[in-house]
């Protein structure tokens, strides 16, 4: 099995630094980013305090356990909650195993760490059943252009942000063309579509400056608009900047303009839930059939894409009504939204989001219950809904299931 990872080793002795360096090497954990640090558990507190967490976290400590848990409280102020740690302490006993266990910490093991002591307790940590909380990642696409899917990718993660108080990062993969920064009034300093020319640097510190927004809890990847060609983009490297962004976020929406290419298709096969929308018409049931046939075989039954119908009464007397649509996709969509020009132009006009534009409107509930269909679930409210919310210990770590050393 190839893991997909972040680690992050922060480490004392040598001999530990050298099974964490060897770590990329195995194949197993090729495609996880791996991060060696010297200064152990004291480096790891500042390093948090301004970087973002990690899927897992192994910290080396040489102080006496009494220190230890002082320490490690200090670690759970700065850690995102629901991340993992597994802790390298001096001291070989199993009280202390037990005791560190107990405060929630998902292993305890007796420094220096081998390679192989590494490889196993990750692969123990990566099995737990309780893992971190998954950031989900939704692809919305149309199945024709200009039907309407950028403006229901972008009002979809407002409502995500605003109203269900979930960290959303909306990624505009239309590199050349992407309206996700004009439609929130926002104006991204670089072009997310640069990011991918030296895939190689892509990391989060990269990806941070190419975020827009001025609110934490909705940060955009997008375009000022500048008329650049972006063709050599591949595969793996759009991968590996939404696996970013995942480890940024609680939700990532990303949306996929319509084209056909290895990435795209790629994104709207492997996302969590994939969102298909389509106008009432035939030219769109037809792509619709098409790339429901494609991508539904490659998703499998759990996993089938969502259609949503957009403008889906705008031509009031054809027959292709939403009910004649599922019928012949054989399909039920998940929401039908009408045509109402006045009030989608209006909030572009003002750069703003229909939430924002207009204080109470129908369409508001729509997509928030579309986010809601997509199985995201409203986040906990804090005092703030700009800042993480950050746990006290010890209910930071997830607790593991109970075991020896
Ligand atoms: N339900 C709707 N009613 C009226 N206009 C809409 C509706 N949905 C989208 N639009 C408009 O359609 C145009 C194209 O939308 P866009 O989201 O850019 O499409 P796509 O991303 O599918 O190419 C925009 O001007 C948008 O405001
Ligand atoms: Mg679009």
């Amino acid at each position: 099995m190839q893991y997909r990872l972040t680690i992050d080793v922060f480490c004392h002795a040598e001999q530990t630094s050298s099974a964490a360096k060897a770590l990329a090497e195995q194949r197993a954990f090729a495609r996880c980013k791996i991060a060696v640090r010297d200064g152990g558990l004291a480096r790891a507190v500042t390093h948090y305090a301004d970087h973002p967490s990690p899927h897992l976290i192994i910290v080396e400590d040489d102080g006496d356990t009494d220190m230890l848990q002082s320490r490690l409280d200090s670690l759970a102020q700065v850690v995102e909650p629901g991340r993992k740690l597994i802790v390298v302490g001096a001291i070989n006993d199993i009280s202390v195993y037990r005791r560190i266990v107990s405060l929630g910490v998902t292993d305890y093991l007796v420094s220096p760490l081998s390679l192989e002591g590494m490889t196993d307790a990750i692969e123990r940590a990566a099995h737990d059943p309780k893992g971190p909380e998954k950031c989900k990642f939704i692809a919305v696409t149309g199945a024709r252009g200009g039907v309407g899917a950028s403006t229901i990718a972008h009002n979809m993660a407002w409502a995500a942000a605003k109203r269900l108080n979930i960290r959303t990062i909306l990624a505009d993969m239309d590199l050349t063309f992407g309206t996700a920064g004009l439609a929130f009034n926002q104006d991204p300093r670089t072009a997310f579509g640069e990011a991918f020319g030296d895939p190689e640097r892509i990391d989060v510190t990269l990806l941070e400056r190419y975020m827009a927004g001025d609110d934490d809890n909705l940060q955009i990847l997008s375009t000022p608009g500048a008329l650049r060609q972006y063709d050599s983009i591949d595969e793996e490297s759009v991968e590996k900047a939404i696996d970013l962004c995942r480890q940024m976020a609680k939700l990532v929406i990303v949306d996929v303009p319509h084209v056909w290419t290895d990435w795209s298709e790629a994104l709207l096969t492997s996302a969590d839930e994939t969102v298909l929308v389509l106008a009432p018409d035939i030219a769109n049931i037809r792509e619709a059939r098409n790339l429901l046939d494609f991508l539904n075989g490659k998703r499998g039954d759990s996993k089938q894409v969502k259609v949503v119908i957009n403008k889906s009464d705008i031509a009031k007397r054809t027959r292709l009504l939403p009910k004649d649509i599922s019928s012949t996709l054989g399909i039920q969509p998940v929401a039908a939204i009408p045509f109402d020009p006045t009030t989608f132009i209006e909030a572009a006009n003002d750069g703003k989001m229909i939430g924002e534009r207009f204080k109470s409107h129908k369409l508001i509930g729509v997509f928030t219950d579309l986010v809601m269909r997509t199985g995201v679930r409203a986040g906990v409210k804090s005092g703030s809904a700009t800042a993480p919310k950050k746990l006290a210990f010890p209910g930071l770590f997830r607790k593991p299931q109970p075991k020896v050393a």
